[in-house]
């Protein structure tokens, strides 16, 4: 089970769902457009984690060092998000 914390709430992650799922079906306001990590649109920067995020490919969409794109990445354990209302 993978727990996400926001600025504005907590929850868990479905079996299968993404981060970006999980974002929209807990009424978070994440931008996105391509879902499949080339456009960059679904950017969050991250600030803790309890586990490496990783990407089943490497994404083509730029992202700076603490940047992740939900609409890919693979997220287990806990992870906390900056500025994700
Ligand atoms: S929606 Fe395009 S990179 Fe995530």
């Amino acid at each position: 089970m993978t727990w996400v914390f926001t600025a504005k709430t907590r929850f868990y992650l479905h079996d299968d769902e993404s981060l970006l799922d999980g974002l929209l079906r807990t009424g978070h306001d994440v931008n996105y457009q391509c879902r499949e990590g080339y456009c960059g649109s679904c950017r969050v920067t991250l600030t803790a984690s309890s586990y490496p995020v990783t990407y089943a490919e490497p994404p083509l969409a730029m992202i700076e060092g603490s940047e992740i794109l939900p609409c890919c990445c693979q997220v287990k354990g806990m992870v906390r998000l900056k500025d994700v209302h």
